[in-house]
């Protein structure tokens, strides 16, 4: 959140083109035009700052590249069902409210605000948390995306609700602009455009931000694992086996992310070929690139009257879509959506 608040900031500062930025506008939405209306947390320590505050408030590990102003939206609380149900709960206070809200007290805040999109950034694990927030932006009637990868778009309860509702719904788990999975994936598709045949790969990441903390916990890590794995089988390997998640937490990294990738494959006569890359990024603003395109995609699909998951754009942005696609199909049809915008 911290980095799109940033991202939003500097295109309001600095004309287009902006590093990594795909669009400079998506269904007529520039990045100067997102606007934040209310905010969601249990931190105590983030609850009742004004967002620009709250979003480089300990204990967060992205880094301030970009000054932000104050938008005169502070932070409530929001439930706080199974949110810090893990290594999180060591370091984050809850606010007193957050255990005894009512959620609907999000559904109502979502229409009284007069949001148009929520973005849904929980910590992995926090199954009852993130469907609750799906559920509350359903019947507000405001479009949903999901970045965790708990499950929305692949929850068939949650997917009508939102059809009945008449809400777009992007989703399940962020992909990182240039993040691991993408590059895994499109290694994979490299080979086996030249008919070689995958036997062996790994990816394996460690950093040391919030994320990375929360899911050392294996309790906690279980759906980015498979995230991962659904992200890796579209791209047309047996991954159900393949070590392909986070690996650990390293502290004195903080908001910096580190991959290591290992491909093994069978070339011309069965001759072997192998690769190994290493892959450093700043993970944060990595995901705010995607973020960026999601949110205008959201906003835009709603006023556009579509509801439901919107499956041709969510392959390229997501790591687990309910329609999985290759990179190169993902993209297609995700160039082809934002271009029949109006
Ligand atoms: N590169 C990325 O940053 C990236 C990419 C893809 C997906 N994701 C996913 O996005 C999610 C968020 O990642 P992050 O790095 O922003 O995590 P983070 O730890 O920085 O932030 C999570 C925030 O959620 C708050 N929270 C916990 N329970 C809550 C509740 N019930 N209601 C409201 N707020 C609550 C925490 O207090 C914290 O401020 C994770 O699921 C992660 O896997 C992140």
């Amino acid at each position: 959140m911290s980095s799109l608040t940033q991202v939003v900031a500097l295109a309001r500062q600095r004309p287009m083109p902006l590093a990594g930025i795909m669009h400079e506008r998506i269904g007529g939405y520039g990045l100067a035009d997102i606007e934040f209306v209310a905010a969601f947390d249990v931190d105590a320590g983030k609850v009742g700052l004004d967002l620009s505050k709250a979003v480089f408030q300990s204990p967060i590990a992205a880094t301030a590249h970009v000054s932000v102003d104050p938008v005169g939206v502070a932070v409530e609380a929001g439930p706080l069902l199974d949110g810090l149900s893990g290594p999180l709960s060591g370091i984050v206070t809850p606010h007193p409210d957050s255990a005894e809200l009512d959620p609907d007290v999000v559904r109502s805040r979502l229409a009284e605000t007069g949001a148009e999109v929520l973005i849904c950034l929980l910590p992995t694990g926090s199954t009852e948390a993130v469907q609750m927030y799906a559920r509350a932006a359903a019947l507000a009637g405001v479009s949903f995306v999901n970045a965790t990868p708990e499950p929305v778009a692949h929850d068939d309860e949650l997917v009508a609700l939102f059809e009945q509702c008449g809400v777009p719904l992007l989703g399940d788990d962020l992909r990182s602009h240039l993040g691991a999975t993408t590059l895994h994936t499109a290694l994979l598709d490299l080979l086996h455009s030249r008919g070689l045949r995958v036997v062996n790969t790994y990816q394996l990441n460690v950093g040391g931000n919030t994320d990375f903390l929360n899911l050392a916990d294996p309790g906690r890590s279980a759906s980015k694992q498979r995230s991962k794995r659904r992200a890796l089988s579209a791209a047309g390997i047996d991954a159900s086996t393949v070590a392909a998640g986070p690996n650990g937490f390293v502290p004195h990294l903080k908001d910096t992310k580190i991959c290591f990738l290992r491909i093994e494959a069978d070339s011309v006569l069965d001759t072997p070929l192998s690769l190994e890359i290493r892959m450093e990024v700043e993970d944060s603003p990595n995901a705010a690139g995607v973020l960026a395109n999601a949110v205008r995609v959201a906003a835009a699909a709603r006023t556009e009257g579509m509801t439901g998951v919107l499956d041709d754009a969510c392959a390229f942005l997501f790591k687990s879509p309910r329609r999985p696609a290759t990179e190169a199909a993902g993209l297609h049809d995700f160039q082809a959506f934002v271009a029949a915008l109006r």
